[in-house]
């Protein structure tokens, strides 16, 4: 993997733009709040629109310049207009965070078309979405950029459980491995990073309330399973015990100060990558 040798910490932050997609909840609203607090001006995008509004409402009345947008990422138009309209208000996009994700669990073979289609369509095609509409904005802008690509932990691992949701989170990060590389070799003033969390306590295990009616599954077939991590089946608790969005935004802030490209926020869970690595090996 190539490495800039360009410089991209943001000096100037109050003058910087940044994007976040699924801005109204968890990891979303953790970066949105890290990042105003920086004096940073933000673009807020998510189809959950009274939380997005009032997460507006409480950084403009603490100073914060904030556009919302409605944004479904999985669909390109929408994605454009994203782009569009941050271009239109502030003029400028320095940061990209592709960050709206959703799960849903149960053995790969019993999944239907509609919960392949509605988890890449968010996890997958929203990042691809992004970098589509923004990577030309921000090449022609030629400003130093950033984009963070929310993958997960399970973006690095193999093993059972959450067969659609490792598939899209390993995409994001050869993805953006790829996005580094080839824009490393342009010469390109924009760095890549990918986040890869465990469990942090957001809305993620409710990710049901944002599926489209196009895509819901019939009553029938619908066994919600709560997402398994490590193997653990004791979900709820799990997460309950993970990092805040808070603390996710802080390792986000860092990085992009550092340059770090692979944004680990749970250490203890390397040994799972470790042991992945040393399978394909052998
Ligand atoms: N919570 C965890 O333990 C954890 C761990 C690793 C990775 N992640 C990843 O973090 C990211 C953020 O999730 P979170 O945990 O904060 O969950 P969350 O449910 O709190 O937030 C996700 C946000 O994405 C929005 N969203 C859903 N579908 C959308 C769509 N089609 N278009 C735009 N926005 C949409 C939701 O409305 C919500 O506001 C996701 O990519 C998730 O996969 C979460």
């Amino acid at each position: 993997m190539q490495v800039c040798e360009a410089s991209f910490g943001l000096q100037a932050t109050p003058k910087v733009v940044a994007v976040i997609t699924g801005a109204a909840s968890g990891i979303g609203r953790g970066l949105a709040e890290r990042f105003t607090a920086e004096g940073m001006k933000v673009v807020l995008a998510d189809v959950e629109e009274e939380p997005l509004a009032k997460l507006a409402a409480d950084l403009k009345a603490k100073g914060a310049a904030v556009l919302t947008v409605r944004t479904d990422v999985s669909n390109a138009t929408e994605v454009e207009n994203l782009a569009e309209r941050t271009l239109d208000a502030f003029g400028a996009v320095h940061i990209l965070c592709n960050n709206a994700g959703v799960v849903c669990s149960r053995p790969v073979w019993e999944h239907s078309l509609a919960d392949w289609e509605w988890v890449l369509g968010v996890n997958l095609w929203g990042v691809i979405h992004g970098i589509r509409a923004f990577v030309p904005r921000m090449l022609a802008q030629g400003d130093a950029c950033h984009i963070v690509n929310t993958a997960s932990i399970l973006g690095l691992v193999g093993g059972s459980g959450e067969g659609i949701y490792k598939v899209s989170k390993h995409g994001v990060v050869v993805l953006s491995e790829t996005l580094a590389d080839e824009l490393a070799q342009k010469g390109a003033n924009i760095q890549v990073h990918v986040l890869c969390p465990g469990w942090v306590r957001t809305g993620i295990l409710e990710s049901a309330r944002n599926r489209p009616d196009a895509l819901q599954n019939p009553a029938e077939t619908e066994h919600p399973q709560e997402p398994i991590i490590g193997g653990s089946r004791n979900t709820r608790a799990e997460m309950e015990a993970g990092l805040s969005p808070a603390e996710v935004a802080e390792h986000v802030y860092n990085a992009i100060q550092n340059g770090t490209f692979y944004i680990h926020t749970h250490p203890e869970h390397k040994a799972w990558i470790r042991e992945r690595m040393a399978r394909i090996l052998e």
